[in-house]
């Protein structure tokens, strides 16, 4: 159960959303921009942002606009992401591309991307400059991180060190950003920027890597995703990096990993996804081999990091202690 005062900012950020002045035509193009913005989604990232502006000074509404904007370059991320990932679910609905067709999602985004730089330049509080340098660099980023988890399809050499590289791209850079912003919002000074940065990107590790795990095992029907849509469709995800790791010929001819295991998870790589048939399975040996321990281990771990960098950026308030409580719920989510 979410604590209250959070409950109240999403519901806000929500209602903010559904009342964005968007025109109504052509209708095949604002439609599915209204489709994806009121699917629901857990808001975080604009929560994060209105908590660390608050908590270091400045007014709710200030920061606002800026959240606003991240809220919708999240969204739009998911739109051309689930392109990208082949997926037929989000937020429990069919993806965009599924209800219309690619080129239809393709434009949604792109309408998306100069909306959410509409709201930025909206934003009252802090020095406009200094957020689009935040943003413009935050873009590039996530890009790159998409583009490297494109990349990783095509090839069986992924380390789970590449892999990492690739989230503090796809995932940890709007993280970062949110706090980064928020920041900037309030005026902070370097010192507490950086340590927020340090916050954003072991946060998004943690995201990231509890998402791949939840792809596999969430059991709530709030997940809204296909489960094992990441086996399915043969990604490099967390989870069957891991799984590689730890059946490596190697220590399959020490005697130290089961064969029949080692031949599962490569036959994920020859043929390039898992059939969905055999999902079950592949999530049991993988407890059996202690890969989803050993993921969870990892996001704890991650989210103590970033934890105790967001403790020491914010000086302690109300907002603070919220913040850093809403942060250890989403290392224990389930959704
Ligand atoms: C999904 O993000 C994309 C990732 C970076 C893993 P969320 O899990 O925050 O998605 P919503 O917005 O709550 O649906
Ligand atoms: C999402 O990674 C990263 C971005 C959308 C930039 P995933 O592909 O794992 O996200 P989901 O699982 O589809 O939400
Ligand atoms: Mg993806
Ligand atoms: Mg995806
Ligand atoms: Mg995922």
């Amino acid at each position: 159960m979410p604590h209250t005062r959070v409950a109240t900012l999403v519901a806000h950020v929500d209602e903010r959303l559904s009342r964005l002045d968007l025109p109504a035509s052509p209708p095949q193009l604002y439609e599915p921009v209204r489709y994806i913005l009121s699917g629901g989604g857990k808001r975080l990232r604009p929560v994060l942002l209105l908590l660390t502006a608050e908590a270091l000074g400045a007014q709710p509404e200030e920061a606002m606009p800026a959240a606003l904007a991240v809220e919708v370059f999240h969204n739009f991320t998911l739109v051309h992401d689930d392109i990208m990932d082949k997926a037929a679910q989000r937020r429990g609905r069919a993806t965009v591309h599924r209800v219309w067709d690619e080129s239809t999602a393709i434009l949604v985004g792109d309408a998306m991307m100069g909306l959410s730089y509409d709201l930025l330049s909206q934003a009252t509080g802090g020095d406009l400059g200094a957020m689009l340098r935040v943003y413009n660099g935050m873009v590039a980023r996530l890009c790159e991180g998409q583009a490297l988890d494109m990349a990783f399809e095509q090839t069986d050499d992924v380390s789970v060190g590449d892999y990492l590289r690739m989230i503090e791209g796809k995932t940890a850079a709007l993280l970062e950003c949110c706090f980064e912003i928020g920041a900037v919002v309030a005026g902070a000074d370097a010192e507490t920027r950086a340590l927020l940065v340090r916050a954003g990107r072991e946060l998004g590790r943690a995201f990231q890597i509890q998402d791949d795990l939840l792809d596999l095992t969430a059991k709530s029907p709030g997940w809204g995703k296909t489960i094992g849509g990441d086996l399915i469709e043969g990604k490099k995800a967390y989870l069957l990096l891991c799984a590689l790791e730890r059946t490596s010929d190697d220590l399959v001819n020490r005697g130290e990993a089961n064969p029949e295991d080692a031949a599962f998870f490569r036959r994920i790589l020859s043929e390039g996804g898992l059939p969905q048939e055999h999902v079950v399975e592949a999530a049991r040996r993988m407890e059996r081999i202690g890969v989803l321990a050993h993921a969870q281990r990892t996001v704890a771990k991650h989210t103590t990091d970033g934890r105790e960098a967001l403790e020491a950026a914010l000086p302690p308030s109300e907002s603070a202690s919220l913040l850093l409580g809403l942060v250890e719920q989403m290392g224990r989510r389930s959704v």
